[in-house]
């Protein structure tokens, strides 16, 4: 190296480093200073060399100057990087925080069940009151279970009233009710037999404020020895009052379905007209189940023996419940997932 440090060029390097340094907004300009200065190729580093090739008198004292700049810049740099440690550490509650109860406007707030499963969910509360357990079957069914067992051979003027969807292949069909549970819960469990088996059901159906092509159905099946029509009337009786308070009336008159001997239906006292009669009730009642005593042959279909055991069944509509229940007039509002509707329940 051929540049002279002198102690006044050595001065100059530590005051014009000590400026730039107490200056340096951030650590990464700390991080260059300390390069530019201190590294391999830095100017305290050539200075430093510098002191080997000084005539002898004027080395100790190069060199002790030199050492001490160094020392001091590495000191400067150290107290810097922790000052602006200091100052980020004592911004962070400005700069950083979080206001957690803050919820943007419409976003993010508390949804709630919809008003067809809260229905659900109180009847099975009701019926397991009475020990009913929940039974669950296929959504899509075949015509054994769905028509045949149910004493709906083919070509029987009943098959009308349950305007189905067919698969393309294999005869599958979409249930049109819930009944074939009965079915199959009596294949595979013997009596006494008490279940309820809610779910979705599809028919092929003008869609107005009463229908819609899929809605949902709770069956019932109760079998065991002994068992009467005044069961049935009771339990519905109890279910109404349960689901709909004691001020809604019931009204049982008697009906026809194939599976069932005899048939009744039931219908509660629409809470919207209060009985008068309006747009969404059949002046002033509200039919929510088809009922009856199971068939002799229906029984034998699910492997049971009528001669020891009988037993009553009903099939309800969920969306008439909850529409009964919430003084719901249309049945299209509960799948439209309209916020604003769904919301007031
Ligand atoms: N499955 C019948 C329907 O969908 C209702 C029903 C169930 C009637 C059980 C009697 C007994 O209309």
């Amino acid at each position: 190296m051929s540049t002279q440090p002198v102690v006044g060029e050595l001065d100059k390097i530590a005051t014009d480093a000590r400026r730039r340094i107490e200056s340096a907004p951030d650590k990464e300009t700390l991080e260059e200073l300390r390069v530019e200065l201190l590294g391999k190729k830095g100017v305290v580093t050539g200075a430093l060399r510098g002191v080997g090739v000084l005539p002898a008198d004027q080395r100790a004292a190069a060199g002790a100057r030199a050492n001490a700049v160094k020392t001091e810049i590495d000191q400067q740099l150290v107290a810097r990087q922790r000052a602006l440690e200091q100052n980020r550490l004592e911004g962070l509650a400005d700069s950083e925080w979080v206001d957690v109860t803050f919820i943007p406007d419409g976003a993010a707030t508390r949804g709630h069940l919809h008003p067809l499963t809260q229905a659900q969910r109180e009847i099975t509360a009701i019926f397991s009151r009475l020990g009913y357990q929940v039974a669950l079957g296929p959504e899509v069914e075949d015509d054994y279970h769905n028509f045949q067992a149910l004493n709906i051979p083919e070509g029987h003027p009943a098959r009308d009233e349950w305007d189905s969807f067919y698969l393309t292949q294999g005869g599958w069909l979409l249930r049109t009710h819930t009944s074939p549970v009965q079915i199959r819960f009596m294949e595979a469990h013997p009596p006494p037999i008490r279940i309820i088996a809610p779910g979705p059901v599809y028919r092929h159906e003008a869609t107005d404020a009463g229908h819609e092509s899929q809605f949902h159905q709770v069956e019932g099946l109760l079998v065991d020895e002994d068992v009467r029509m005044s069961d049935l009337v009771g339990t519905i009786e109890y279910f109404s009052r349960s689901m709909f308070g004691a001020d809604r009336r019931i009204r049982i008159t008697g009906d026809h379905f194939p599976f069932t001997e005899p048939s009744i239906g039931a219908a509660v006292s629409c809470g919207i007209c209060k009985g008068a009669g309006c747009s969404s009730c059949k002046g002033g009642w509200l039919e929510i189940m088809g009922a009856g005593m199971v068939h002799p042959q229906v029984l034998r279909n699910g492997g049971i023996d009528p001669e020891r055991y009988s037993g009553f069944a009903f099939g309800m509509g969920l969306d008439r419940i909850a529409m009964l229940k919430y003084n719901i007039a249309d049945i299209r509002r509960l799948r439209e997932n309209d916020v604003r509707f769904l919301e007031q329940f």
